[in-house]
């Protein structure tokens, strides 16, 4: 049975520089997804380095916290039934070369590391990320 979950997204650099926000978030309304809260912020390394410290051990862990941190982000909380996986398949995969037509990192990723969004892969990492961001 299908239950209402909540997922943090995250609108990367590399698309909110090519000012995709407003494109990316009308596609997870018409998938209806609800925004329930939402804010544009710039974050340092260190927070960089937290949020993403699950892959602290990763070879790419240097670069991913500094690509995150070089620009504005625009994060969310989006709610549907499902939400963590529904929003992962639209997302496609990490790598956009490999993501599946239609999603959005087929749609407006470039790289494996400029892949334009994230989101939440479990319901456990989705209450500490809506918590790193809103929490207040
Ligand atoms: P994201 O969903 O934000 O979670 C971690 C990010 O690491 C991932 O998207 C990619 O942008 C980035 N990344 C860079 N290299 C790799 C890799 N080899 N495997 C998985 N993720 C990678």
């Amino acid at each position: 049975m299908s239950k209402i979950q909540q997922t943090l997204s995250i609108i990367k650099p590399d698309a909110v520089e090519r000012n995709l926000s407003e494109e990316i978030k009308n596609e997870f309304k018409n998938n209806n997804f609800d925004i329930l809260k939402e804010k544009k912020v710039k974050i340092s390394k260190s927070e960089a380095e937290k949020f993403y410290q699950v892959h602290q051990s990763k070879p790419f862990y240097n670069d991913l916290c500094e690509y995150l941190s070089s620009g504005p982000i625009v994060v969310m909380v989006l709610e549907k039934n499902d939400a963590i996986l529904e929003n992962r398949k639209l997302m496609g995969a990490t790598d956009p070369i490999k993501a599946e037509e239609g999603t959005l990192r087929k749609k407006y990723g470039i790289s494996i590391d400029k892949n334009s969004v994230h989101g939440s892969d479990s319901l456990d990492n989705a209450k500490i990320e809506i918590d790193f961001f809103f929490k207040d």
